[in-house]
Parts: structure tokens; C-alpha cells; sequence
């Protein structure tokens, strides 16, 4: 069984989420997490997917006005990929926005990951660009559409 939480600035399943993105995000690409300076994490809105009490996916949300918010972060744990705990964490994530009033999300995707996004309902805005030496792509959904989608 697996439930999804949000999740508190500087909790215990704060940290087990950095260790994660740390993980799943940084240190492939030769970068540490550790070393970044995440105090302006206080103002977004962390999320996360737990089994039993280790958090196995997180991802957050940077609120960019009061209708938009940026998706960023999203990593499932290696053993739990293709399972679909991506998809039950993004989804929640989403109604957990929509019931804050937002309307609009926006994310830049790996390029390795757009067809997870597609899947979603996330659409392509603009063309791929290079972040953090790899190539990304600017996506969009609106949450005034059904969330079934
Ligand atoms: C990308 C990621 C968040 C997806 O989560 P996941 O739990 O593995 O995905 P799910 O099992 O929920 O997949 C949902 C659907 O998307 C598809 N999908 C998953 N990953 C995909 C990918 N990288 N490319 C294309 N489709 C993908 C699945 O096949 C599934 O399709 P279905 O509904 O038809 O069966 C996860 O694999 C991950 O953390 N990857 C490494 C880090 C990363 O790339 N993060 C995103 C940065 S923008």
C-alpha cells in the first residue's frame, strides 16, 4: 500500500525526499544536492508518495502567481519505476493545487521524460532547450480540464 502525503519544510520525510532527488536527479548528472542552497524551499509545496513510513517518490511545486505553479523535482525511486507511482503522485499533486485555486501548471521536463508527461495530459510549449547540461522540454497543463485526462 501506498499513500500520498504532503510533505513539511525540514521534516524527517523532508529530508528522506532530498535524499531521493539527491539520488534520483543530482547525482547522475555529478552534481550534490547538499551543496545547493534550499532555503527558499520554506515558500513551495513538497509532496510525496510513502510506503510503510520511506518516501519511495516526491516532487514539488513552486507557486508562480496565484494561479500558476511550476512542477519541479519529480522523482520516483529506482526500484518503483514504471509502477505507477509517477503518475498516482502526479495526480494528487495536481488536485492538491487545484483545491489551493490554481489553474495553470507549468514544468520543464527531461527530454527522457516528455512521454511521461504526454501521458498526463502535459503539453508541449515551445522547443527543447539545454538545463543543467541536459536537453528539456517546456510543458503546460491546464486544470481547468478534467483531471482525467
Ligand atoms: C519519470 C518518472 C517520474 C515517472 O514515474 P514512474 O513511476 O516511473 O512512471 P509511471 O509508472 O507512473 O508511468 C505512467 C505512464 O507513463 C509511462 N512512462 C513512465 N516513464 C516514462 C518515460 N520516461 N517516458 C515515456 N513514458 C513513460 C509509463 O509507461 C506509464 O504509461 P501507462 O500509463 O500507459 O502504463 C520516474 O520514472 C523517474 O523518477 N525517472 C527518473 C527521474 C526523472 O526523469 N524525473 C523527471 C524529471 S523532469
Amino acid at each position: 500500500m501506498t499513500q500520498f502525503i504532503e510533505i513539511s519544510f525540514l521534516s524527517e520525510n523532508y529530508d528522506q525526499a532530498c535524499q531521493l532527488r539527491n539520488e534520483i536527479l543530482r547525482q547522475p548528472l555529478g552534481l550534490d544536492l547538499r551543496e545547493e542552497d534550499l532555503s527558499a524551499e520554506a515558500d513551495y509545496f513538497h509532496f510525496g508518495i510513502l510506503e510503510g513510513s520511506r518516501v519511495i517518490a516526491c516532487g514539488l511545486a513552486i507557486p508562480v502567481s496565484a494561479v500558476k505553479a511550476k512542477i519541479r523535482q519529480m522523482a520516483v525511486a529506482g526500484a518503483f519505476q514504471n509502477q505507477g507511482i509517477g503518475k498516482k503522485l502526479l495526480y494528487n499533486i495536481e488536485a492538491s493545487l487545484q483545491q489551493r485555486g490554481f489553474e495553470l501548471l507549468e514544468l520543464d521536463a527531461r527530454a527522457t521524460a516528455v512521454g511521461f508527461y504526454q501521458k498526463l495530459g502535459y503539453e508541449k510549449v515551445g522547443e527543447e532547450f539545454q538545463s543543467v547540461s541536459i536537453p528539456h522540454q517546456r510543458m503546460r497543463k491546464s486544470l481547468k480540464k478534467s483531471l482525467q485526462e
